[in-house]
């Protein structure tokens, strides 16, 4: 790695959160996976972070596309990069469970 004494103002430091989990809420033209959804199922994931507890530990939060278009709507969960997909409302209490059971294990 090159040495630089270029004196910039970025910082470096350990996030809050141990997890994140990001949903696609891009909005494409067409065939969109993600957009109509991703709003939604991200008010009711963050919802059911907050039942459990969890928000100290797991931030909820919305991203652009995942490259993953045809098979969503999308969830990634970081950074254990396990991807959720196809998801729907019904799905929301499995995902929280096993990101909760991942702190256990
Ligand atoms: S638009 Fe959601 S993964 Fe591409």
């Amino acid at each position: 790695m090159p040495n630089s004494s270029k004196i910039t103002s970025m910082q470096i430091s350990q996030p809050d959160y141990q997890k994140y989990l990001f949903v696609c809420e891009n909005k494409r033209e067409a065939g969109a996976c993600c957009a109509e959804a991703g709003g939604r199922l991200r008010e009711s994931l963050k919802a059911k972070v907050k039942e459990k507890n969890l928000e100290k530990k797991i931030r909820v939060s919305r991203t652009g596309c995942l490259d993953a278009c045809s098979e969503g709507p999308n969830v990634l969960l970081m950074p254990d990069n396990v991807w959720f997909k196809k998801v729907s409302a019904a799905d929301l209490d499995e995902i929280v469970s096993r990101v909760s059971a991942s702190f256990e294990g």
